[in-house]
């Protein structure tokens, strides 16, 4: 408990001394700060989301931290630094843009950093590892910022990225929380459905971001949540779709646009599909698969009358290749 404390101080202390580096040093501003600009970030954004730098060394923050006292184990364990065969330590984030993740509380648990190369040398995104105080698999990227409006609109906007929660906040949509890159999971549903049983996914609008969408339906619709999808053209993600359009038509494009799963992933699967039977066939085994998986008996047979509408097939026929699948899977 009380190693707990000193990873959650030392995160506390790295998140400050990150922001630090992005307000009040000359690199920070040149590099750091007018690459947030670049993007369309307002200060005041950058600010609450506690926007930061790391500058592009190897022990700008290890060396701070020795002064300042702290342990190189906690530093090793939270992240911040990485250990090298002689023993000696050095920084994990290097000339990257910092976003710090905040739990429930509004603690520093971890960060992201963006890299600020444009070629493919390096990773885009380093993230912290897990520890203790860090578990991947039960967190959301904005969920203490988000958490009030979530509960306000009874509706949580789910992203791909971090860039994608800065850039609706600032679009005057803060009910947006981000699963990071990593494929959902039921943690982090279970965090969402704390809030609100409805969810609206707006990942990518690329080949990854769709079949992201299909699983995250299925694992949302399976911890008994209601979930509308929706794409933006052009492989566009949030932020460069409210770039491209502005708020006032992000916002409307957000509300007129969202699809209910079921419509969602018929669309999806039928441009493929055709007229060809066979492949009409296993659209619709797998839209009554995703109907199988929803714990409410009534939405189940409300979703089965929507789907024999739109897909036009006999309910009935339906009804018995959902038992089957129920069947197999008990
Ligand atoms: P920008 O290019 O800054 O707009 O980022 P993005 O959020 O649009 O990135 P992308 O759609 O490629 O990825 C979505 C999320 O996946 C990111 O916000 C990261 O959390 C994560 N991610 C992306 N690239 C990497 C990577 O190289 N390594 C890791 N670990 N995570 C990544
Ligand atoms: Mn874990
Ligand atoms: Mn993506
Ligand atoms: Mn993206
Ligand atoms: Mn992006």
């Amino acid at each position: 408990q009380d190693k707990r404390e000193s990873l959650f101080v030392l995160s506390q202390w790295a998140s400050k001394l990150f922001k630090e580096n992005l307000w009040e040093t000359e690199l920070g501003q040149s590099i750091g700060l007018s690459y947030f600009k670049e993007r369309g970030y307002r200060e005041d954004i950058i600010k609450k989301f506690e926007l930061g730098y790391s500058p592009d060394q190897w022990t700008a923050l290890v060396d701070e931290a020795k002064r300042a006292g702290f342990q190189s184990e906690y530093l090793k364990e939270i992240g911040l630094a990485i250990e090298r065969d002689d023993h000696s330590l050095y920084d994990r984030f290097r000339g990257r843009v910092i976003f710090p993740i905040h739990n429930l509380t509004g603690r520093v648990i971890g960060f992201g950093g963006r890299t600020l190369k444009t070629d493919k040398s390096v990773p885009k995104y380093v993230n912290s590892p897990e520890s203790e105080i860090y578990h991947k698999s039960d967190v959301l990227y904005g969920i203490y910022f988000a958490k009030k409006a979530i509960m306000d609109a009874d509706l949580c906007y789910l992203v791909e990225g971090y860039a994608d929660v800065i850039a609706m906040h600032q679009a005057g949509v803060e009910n947006v929380v981000a699963s990071s890159g990593t494929s959902l999971t039921t943690g982090q549903i279970r965090l969402i459905s704390r809030f609100t049983k409805n969810v609206v996914i707006l990942y990518d609008g690329d080949e990854a971001g769709i079949k992201a969408s299909l699983r995250g339906t299925d694992m949302l619709l399976e911890e008994g949540l209601n979930v509308k999808v929706l794409l933006f053209p052009d492989g566009n993600d949030p932020d460069s779709y409210v770039k491209q359009v502005g708020s006032a038509a992000f916002k409307e494009y957000i509300e007129q646009h969202q699809e209910d799963f079921i419509f969602y992933k018929t669309h999806i699967l039928l441009k493929d599909a055709h007229d060809d039977p066979i492949k009409r066939a296993e659209v619709i085994r797998e839209v009554v698969q995703s109907i199988a998986l929803i714990p409410d008996e009534i939405k189940v047979s409300l979703f089965i009358r929507q789907c024999s509408t739109l897909l036009d097939i006999e309910e009935r026929v339906l009804l018995s290749e959902l038992n089957k699948m129920r069947i197999s899977k008990a």
